[in-house]
């Protein structure tokens, strides 16, 4: 098998931040191809570029062993290269077969788009690479793996030969993971190449033929699985040994901070989400929530912030009665939030981060300044959290939008984890951030559990719930249906209850 990639030299500079430098990555054709690296090690900046979506500033790409210049997207999409980003970019008001073909109909004579010829494209692709997707379903009902295969669908539709896929991975349950795995041996079996980013160690070793570590910006190492093991790899991708996260003490107290009775919740459709939920939480705990996603999780979030009122039962946080009180004055009363989805709810992109170090705590102090903000301090206390949860960036004056995936990520927790929070509402906390990261949030989520804290923890990492939780909560189909002792449960039991199996 040659080459069907070749990178030399790549570099890229952004104001005080060189994101790629000396790169050099050979991808066999064919084959799996896993990149792994820190946050902001310049793994998506090559995957960018290798998109055409970035220009780099010097050094050569060949595809096929020609040269090639790509300036644009289209380029890249000509020489069969293709791309799903770490954050899907598809319209949710459309079917899946507008989705696909949206950029690139076929149409007769440039006006009349040729839908029959376009479905049947699409389902042969469907089949031959066994993507279980239905054209003309409307995205809005799908979940975050049928989101993907449409994604990777897309990309197909286009003829692309090597797949780029940023972070595939992150977002899925582990079902959705093995699926995706299949799918990936599948399309590389029919002779195209796959290109991915992962933060998975275990993952990687046990999918990818070829494992290429990045480190501050420039290419390490190239590894096959067989030749390494996880621990080896975590520290190629650090430089170091990795930070060992602190067992925290644990300090259970009796009062209920969160208190859930027999809440029900119907959209303004009729449908029934959730369903006569029970839940309890106490200060100094951690209650893991696990659940394939779309069983309600979103919901309950709503609901303990004051976003959804219950339509039949109550939800009690901190003393308060959730359902009449404002988002602002639950925040208020010291609750912290750390939402699922980081781009959408949780940072303005297009501004900087001492901006959004304010953002959701303009009331609160260091910020407040009667009714006006102190930039100044939110500047200054941008700086601390910077610091703390070691967010790489040039600045607090750099845009969000400008900050790796992972980096975005850290800079929420710990605004989040700011002020003196007594519940901590956190959903998938390390969610996209490297190892190294992760042990870092883990270490401050544990700490703040030894000072009386009561965390709410909604993850699709099981290794995180198992690690983290006193007690982990089993949502399916609206209702919790099991609540277990982590320390007496295997993942396979956790998954099984996920799935809604009736535990012994
Ligand atoms: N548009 C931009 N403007 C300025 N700096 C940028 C921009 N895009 C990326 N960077 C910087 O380049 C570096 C590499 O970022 P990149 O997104 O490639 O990291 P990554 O390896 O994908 O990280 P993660 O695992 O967090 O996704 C980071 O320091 C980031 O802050
Ligand atoms: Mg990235």
């Amino acid at each position: 098998m040659g080459n069907i990639l070749e990178v030399v030299g790549v570099e890229k500079k952004y104001p005080g931040v060189v994101a790629n430098r000396d790169v050099s990555l050979q991808v066999r054709e064919g084959s799996i191809h896993a990149i792994i690296g820190e946050n902001g090690a310049g793994k998506s900046t090559l995957m960018k570029t290798l998109y055409g979506l970035i220009r780099p500033d010097a050094g050569s790409i060949k595809v096929f062993g020609q040269e090639v210049s790509l300036k644009s997207p289209q380029d890249a999409i000509a020489l069969g290269i293709g791309m799903v980003h770490q954050h899907f970019k598809l319209a949710d008001n459309a079917t899946v077969l507008e989705n696909v073909i949206l950029g690139s109909e076929p149409s007769c004579f440039g006006f009349v788009i040729k839908y029959d010829e376009a479905r049947k494209k699409l389902l042969e692709i469907a089949e031959t690479y066994h993507l279980d997707i239905d054209p003309d379903e409307s995205l809005s009902n799908l979940g975050v793996g049928e989101r993907q295969r449409v994604e990777i669908a897309k990309v197909l539709f286009r003829g692309a030969k090597i797949l780029i896929l940023d972070e595939p991975t992150a977002v899925l349950v582990p079902q959705e993971v093995t699926e995706l795995f299949e799918n990936l041996r599948d399309l590389v079996n029919k002779g195209l190449t796959v290109l991915f980013i992962s933060h998975k160690l275990d993952e990687v070793l046990s999918i990818a033929d070829d494992i290429t570590i990045m480190r501050q910006g420039t290419t390490v190492v190239t590894k096959k699985p067989a030749d390494t093991n996880k621990k080896e790899l975590a520290e190629l991708m650090v430089g170091g040994e990795l930070p060992k996260p602190i067992a925290g003490v644990q300090n259970i107290s009796k009062t209920s901070i969160l208190s859930i009775k027999e809440a029900s919740y119907s959209r303004l459709d009729g449908r029934e989400i959730l369903h006569d939920l029970n839940l309890d939480l106490h200060g100094g705990e951690i209650l893991g929530l696990a659940g394939v996603e779309g069983n309600g999780q979103s919901e309950l979030i709503e609901l303990i912030m004051g976003l959804l009122s219950p339509t039949t039962g109550s939800v009690e946080v901190l003393g308060l009665d959730a359902a009449h009180t404002h988002t602002r004055d639950i925040r208020n009363a010291g609750v912290a939030y750390i939402p699922q989805d980081r781009q959408r709810d949780g940072l303005l992109m297009s501004a900087p981060l001492w901006e959004n170090r304010i953002l959701g705590h303009q009331f609160a102090t260091p910020m407040a300044n009667g009714i006006w903000v102190n930039k100044g301090a939110a500047a200054e206390d941008s700086k601390r959290v910077v610091e703390e949860f070691d967010v790489r960036t040039p600045g607090v004056n750099v845009l969000a939008s400008a900050l790796s995936g992972g980096n975005q990520q850290k800079f929420i927790v710990g605004r989040e984890l700011s002020g003196d929070p007594k519940l901590i509402v956190a959903a998938q906390p390390t969610r996209g951030v490297d190892v190294g990261a992760q042990a870092i949030i883990w270490d401050h989520l544990m700490k703040a559990r030894s000072h009386g804290v009561g965390i709410l923890l909604i993850s699709a990492d099981l290794e995180e719930l198992f690690s983290l939780s006193d007690r982990i909560a089993v949502i399916y189909s609206g209702s919790i249906v099991s609540i277990l002792n982590p320390l007496n449960t295997s993942p396979e039991d956790l998954g099984l209850a996920m799935t809604g199996a009736k535990s012994a």
